[in-house]
Parts: structure tokens; sequence; C-alpha cells
């Protein structure tokens, strides 16, 4: 485990930390004080910056480099959009923060909107996370009644308000368009780019989007000063700090741990999960980041011989050996995701796991696009036949090629989400799925411990 003592969950294991007199005694808001009273705006960014927080939705961009896209023209209102959608299968790291620690988060917020000048910041949350909900809006009574949130924080005539925005159950709303038009009352449909969110976003004003996690590391940017932060990360400088790691399937102690950026896939599997659930059954492979990252295999090793190859100090090692990271595993040929990892031991059949994950993206698409909404049908068909018998051997190409013509063609990346994990359980189990239709008869589902009952429990 790391030596570093714990910075975003430095509250979780304080009794009655969600609540602002026992946070505060732990040091909620001194960071947010210091902030506000003592620093210009553009000192915070510049500390966020150089902090390199990789955004932690899943698509690693760093947040300080976003907050510098902000342009607001006269008359504009800057808004923050704070991401707590969390809906993708094996991802559930950002409610521990709202659920235990919220006042980390409106901290953060409190922040953010002064270094980019923000007097709105709306959390949107995940509708059937009622007690997130509950949790911060509890958080958010308390620190209004402080002065905290409000005319004046801390004194300082600067109008900050927060407001909580529930969901209504669709996973395409944490796509941060489709989160806009939701929370403008409009149908969850992701909006065409460009313009992005900072030119025009919430209400057609810059806005500026970031997941729960991101915002919820910034109390700790500023009081350690960006660049030990950054340090923090065992990538640094590209990819700071400390983020949540989730681990859930087959391992003895499956949950949430706080750990620098860059720690290893088998590290988080047997240091922190505790290592496989049972002891005779080995792991076969493993999701990185919530369901939308492509698996990877321990057996595989990775093949960076050429020096300028990011990943060349890893060659011949096994893909788990790999930091993790946003390039690292970009490089990899995978992603980081929301470092959630969802993991399999040697039980569990690919085709039925793989069947079972296409099934909620088919049941997730929106539908605006034609290539995701029959894409995701399609790969599902298809995946039926396979597991109930009546594969083809035309079949496993044809779940590449509907794949590869979702990918790059939608105006969001549900079905680049979609295509690619689909993508690297052909490529990595080929054998699995070419036996699968030559048996041509069903698999046996495994009710007990199939994939299947995992990603469903745990996505819960
Ligand atoms: C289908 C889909 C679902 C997403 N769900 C979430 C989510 O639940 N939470 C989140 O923070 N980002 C989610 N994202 C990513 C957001 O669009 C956006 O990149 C993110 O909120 C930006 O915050 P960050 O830069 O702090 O990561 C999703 C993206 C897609 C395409």
């Amino acid at each position: 485990m790391s030596e570093q003592k714990p910075l975003l969950t430095s509250r979780y294991e304080i009794p009655n930390a969600h609540t602002i007199e026992v946070a505060e005694k732990h040091g909620a808001y001194k960071s947010a004080r210091k902030a506000l009273l003592t620093m210009k705006p553009e000192d915070i960014r510049a500390e966020v910056k150089k902090a390199s927080i990789r955004g932690r939705g899943g698509a690693g961009f760093p947040a300080g480099v976003k907050w510098g896209f902000l342009n607001p023209q006269e008359g504009e209102q800057v808004y923050l959009v704070i991401n707590g959608d969390e809906s993708e299968p094996g991802t559930f790291k950002d409610r521990t923060i709202l659920n235990v620690d919220p006042h980390r988060l409106i901290e953060g917020i409190l922040i953010t909107c002064w270094a980019i000048g923000a007097h709105t910041a709306y959390v949107y949350i995940r509708g059937e996370l009622a007690h997130s909900i509950k949790s911060l809006d509890a958080a958010l009574a308390e620190a209004r009644a402080k002065g905290y949130v409000g005319e004046k924080p801390f004194g300082k005539p600067f109008e900050i308000q927060i407001y909580t925005h529930s969901g209504a159950g669709a996973y395409i709303c944490g796509e941060e368009t489709a989160l806009l038009n939701s929370l403008e009352g409009r149908r969850g449909e992701p909006r065409l780019k460009p313009p992005f969110p900072a030119i025009k976003g919430a209400f057609d004003q810059p806005t500026i989007v970031n997941n729960v996690e991101t915002i919820a590391a910034v109390p700790d940017v500023i009081e350690m000063g960006g660049e030990p932060w950054c340090n923090l990360s065992r990538l640094a400088p590209a990819d700071g700090g400390v983020r949540l790691y989730g681990i859930s399937g087959h391992v003895k102690r499956p949950g949430i741990y706080e750990a620098p950026v860059g720690i290893t896939m088998r590290e988080l599997i047997d240091v922190y999960g505790g290592g496989m659930l049972h002891d005779d059954r080995p792991l076969k492979a493993v999701i990185p980041g919530g369901s939308s990252t492509p698996v990877l295999r321990p057996d595989l090793k990775v093949d960076a011989k050429k020096a300028d190859h990011p990943l060349h100090p890893w060659h011949g090692q096994s893909e788990i050996d790999v930091p993790m990271g946003v390039d690292t595993y970009r490089a990899l040929g995978t992603m980081l995701g929301t470092c959630c990892a969802i993991v399999m031991d040697s039980s569990v059949n690919m085709v039925e796991a793989c069947r079972n994950l296409m099934r909620f993206y088919q049941h997730e698409s929106c539908g605006q696009c034609t290539p995701c909404r029959e894409g995701t049908g399609w790969l599902l068909d298809t995946l039926d036949e396979i597991c109930e018998g009546r594969g083809r051997p035309e079949d496993v190409h044809r779940l590449v090629e509907i794949a590869n013509n979702m990918m790059g063609n939608t105006i969001c990346a549900f079905a680049d989400g979609t295509a690619m994990p689909l993508l690297g359980f052909v490529q990595k189990f080929r054998e699995e799925f070419v036996a699968a239709v030559e048996k041509g008869r069903p698999l046996q589902a495994r009710h007990d411990d199939s994939t299947a009952a995992l990603v469903r429990g745990r996505a819960a």
C-alpha cells in the first residue's frame, strides 16, 4: 500500500465526516478560505495547471487546461457543472465522496467557482443515487447556514450558489453535453461539438464540466501547491497526484482505494483488492476503468521494442504491469477511463461477459445517431445468436465489422465506448468466440458467480 497519507479519503474513516462540524474539525474549508481570501483566480488556475489533474470522469483531459479554454464575452455568465452521473458499469467512486465527505466537493466547487469566475454551480447526480443526493443536499444546507455558500462566502463579496440536480436514470446523461441538455430540461441527447461547453454550455453560456473527483481534488492542490501534489504521482508531471481506484469482481476486497497515479493493475488487484477471490481460479482478464475500456489479459506481453515507444520500459512485461495512467493505458491500446477495474477469474466465459455488457449499451443508446442505435442492437443480436447456439462462422468477423463502423461515426463517444470494449473482447479472446460458434450450442450461464451478475451487482 502507499505510504502517502490519505488526501481524498482522509475523512472516510472518521465517523460523521459528512457533517460540517466534523469535516471542519478535520480540515474542511481551510483551502477554500485560503483561496477566496488570499489568492487571485489566475494564481489558482496556475496551481491547478501545475497539478496536472487528468479529468477523473473518463477522458483524462487536464482540468487546468480545460479551465483555460474559457473566454467569456461581455454579458456572458460562466457556469460550473459537476458531473456526478456515474452510471457506467463497474464505476462507483464518486458516490463515496458524495456520501461520506460531501463537504470536500463543496469546498472544491467554491474554489473552482472563484478561479473561473462562476457564480453558479450545478451538481448533476444520477437519479438512482438517492442517498448521495440527500447527503449533498444536507451538506449544502449546512454550508449555506454557515455562509460558506451564498452571497459572501467567508465574507468575500463574490456570490456562489450551488444546486443539486437529479438525473432520471439514463447513462447517456453522463456525457457532458447530454447532461447539459438534461439540466436545461431538454431531452438528454448529446450536442454536436464544436462549440464545446467552455464556449457554449449550460443555457448557451461558457461552462466548465468536471467530474466529482476532479473537483474534490482541488482543495488538496491548493493546500499543498500544484507541483508537490502533482509529484505524488508515479507518472508526474504528465499525469499528476493521487486518485480513487475502484476494484470489483473476483477479488477478496472489492472497494474504493486511494493511491498515487501510476500504480499497476497487479498492485491494485493483489495489494489493494486483497488478491483473487478463489485461490484456485487465476486472473483471466480485467476491464480497467468502467465497462467502456478494452480488456487486459495478464498473459499478454507489452510489445514496445523501439526505444522511443512510450511503453518501452515495460517491453516484454505483462499488460497488468504497466503503470495505470491516462497516457500509458492509451499507449497500451486501452483506456484508464474511470479507473474502476472489473476483475474476472478463469471461471468467466468471455463471450457471455461481452454479451452482458452489450446488453447494457443496447439499452442505453439514446438513438440519436444511426450507427449507434442500430449498431448496438446488431451487436447484441449477434452475441445472442452465438450464445444461444445459433452462431454462424462469419459472426465473429461480423461483430468486428459492426463495431468498426460505429467508431468515430457518431455525435458522442458512446458508440466508441461500446465498440472499443467489444473489439477488445474479440481480439484478445477470439478463440472463445470461435469456439462458441463452432460448438453451436447454448453456453452454460453460471448465475451464481458469472460476470453478468458481477457487473450488474456492482453497478447498482
Ligand atoms: C456515454 C458517456 C457517459 C459518461 N458518463 C460520465 C459520468 O457519469 N461522469 C463523468 O464525470 N463523466 C462522464 N463522461 C465523460 C464526460 O462527457 C466528461 O468528459 C467529463 O464529465 C468531464 O469531466 P473531467 O474532465 O473532470 O473528467 C461520460 C462520457 C460518455 C461519452
